[in-house]
């Protein structure tokens, strides 16, 4: 039995998408039950809570948290994040509840040893309720309480050999794709990268030197997997430095509409898009309007490329 009624949260449950709501509910079960025997460091029933403070913002139309206050770790000036609830005396189980963000290793690649360890120190000190990774890119541990953040430090940098990662004006996390480790496309090693900018800004990732949050992130190559751009202040993108190779027979049958080469490698190929155009759809795309298509003959004047 529920601890609070939620019809409102109820109506997510309903489409045809996975739910947030209902891994609440199964995680405030587990909770509930306990099978495993945790001795649970923050209240039992934290889960209960967190979906009936959310039931209520939806009844009164606004938020029930307040917004941050300063909380975190001995030293660091980020990391967590601070969150109160302002309804206490209704739901005592979050009434504090801060997020806590862990630095995630480049690539995000993990034993599965390792993942059964963070997952059973987040049940033991924390709410259970993980975001793995959030959209910023770290490991994101949603929910404890204030004498729990050292405890969990403490574990993290001690025995796992993990660290918090930005949060507030820091240098946030850096982020890349898995880049050369497993990416035919990559052009160079994202992942080395990452891990030389992260000790070699240490003190900005984890003590606020900023008016504001700063974020790199890398993409092994153009096809940004990781999106640097939209995500990022500073943005890696990998590229050839070669001048660029053309198969000219190629691009003649893929312009004279070819089987073997259907437009957009043949994704989107059950509506009819009308007849190509490759002056409106490729030329003229072209920032520095370095390429033209003659004779059947595709030319683009390397230097004025700027990709
Ligand atoms: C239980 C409720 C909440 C959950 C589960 C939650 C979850 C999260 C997550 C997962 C992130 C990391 C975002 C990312 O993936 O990059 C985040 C960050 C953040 N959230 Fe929430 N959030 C909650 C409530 C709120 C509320 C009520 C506010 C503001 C009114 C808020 C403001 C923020 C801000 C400002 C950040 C960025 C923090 C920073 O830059 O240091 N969150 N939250
Ligand atoms: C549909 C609208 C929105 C979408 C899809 C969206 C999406 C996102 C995403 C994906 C991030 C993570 C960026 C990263 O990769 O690091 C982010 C960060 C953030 N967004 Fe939004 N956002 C929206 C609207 C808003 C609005 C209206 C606000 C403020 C009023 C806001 C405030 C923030 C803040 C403070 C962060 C920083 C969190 C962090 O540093 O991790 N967003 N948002
Ligand atoms: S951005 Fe490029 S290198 Fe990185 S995973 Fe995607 S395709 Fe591979
Ligand atoms: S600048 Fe170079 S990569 Fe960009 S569209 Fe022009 S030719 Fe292509």
């Amino acid at each position: 039995m529920a601890k609070h009624e939620t019809p409102f949260l109820d109506q997510l449950e309903s489409g045809p998408w996975p739910s947030f709501v209902s891994d609440l509910k199964q995680q405030a079960e587990v909770r509930a039950k306990n099978e495993e025997g945790v001795e649970f460091q923050i209240p039992q029933d934290c889960v209960d809570d967190l979906l009936g403070v959310l039931e209520l913002s939806y009844k009164h139309g606004r938020t029930h948290w307040k917004h941050g206050g300063i909380v975190g770790v001995f030293g660091y000036g980020g990391g967590v994040i601070g969150r109160y609830c302002d309804q206490p005396e209704l739901f005592p189980g979050v009434e504090h509840f801060h997020t806590m963000r862990v630095n995630q290793p480049a690539g995000k690649y993990y034993t599965t040893d390792y993942l059964r360890k963070l997952t059973k120190l987040w049940d033991f000190r924390g709410s259970g309720v993980t975001n793995m990774h959030g959209a910023t890119g770290d490991i994101i541990l949603l929910g404890t309480t204030t004498p729990q953040l050292e405890e969990v430090f403490w574990t993290l940098t001690h025995d796992y050999g993990q660290d918090l990662g930005g949060s507030g004006s820091n240098l946030r996390t850096p982020a890349d794709c898995l880049g050369q480790s497993r990416c035919e496309y990559a052009c160079y090693d994202t992942n080395a990268m990452v891990h030389f900018l992260t000790n070699e800004y240490q003190d900005e990732l984890h003590r606020p030197a900023f008016p504001y949050k700063f974020k790199f992130k890398l993409d092994g190559c153009p096809n940004c997997c990781v999106a640097s751009i939209a995500r990022s202040d500073m943005s890696f993108i990998g590229t050839w430095r070669d001048n660029i190779r053309i198969d000219q027979d190629a691009v003649n049958k893929y312009v004279e509409n070819d089987a073997a080469y259907p437009a957009n490698a043949g994704a989107h190929k059950g509506r009819d898009w009308g007849p190509f155009d490759l002056e409106k759809e490729v030329l003229s795309l072209c920032p520095t309007k370095c390429m033209k298509f003659e004779n059947k003959k595709l030319f683009i004047d390397d230097a004025n490329c700027t990709r």
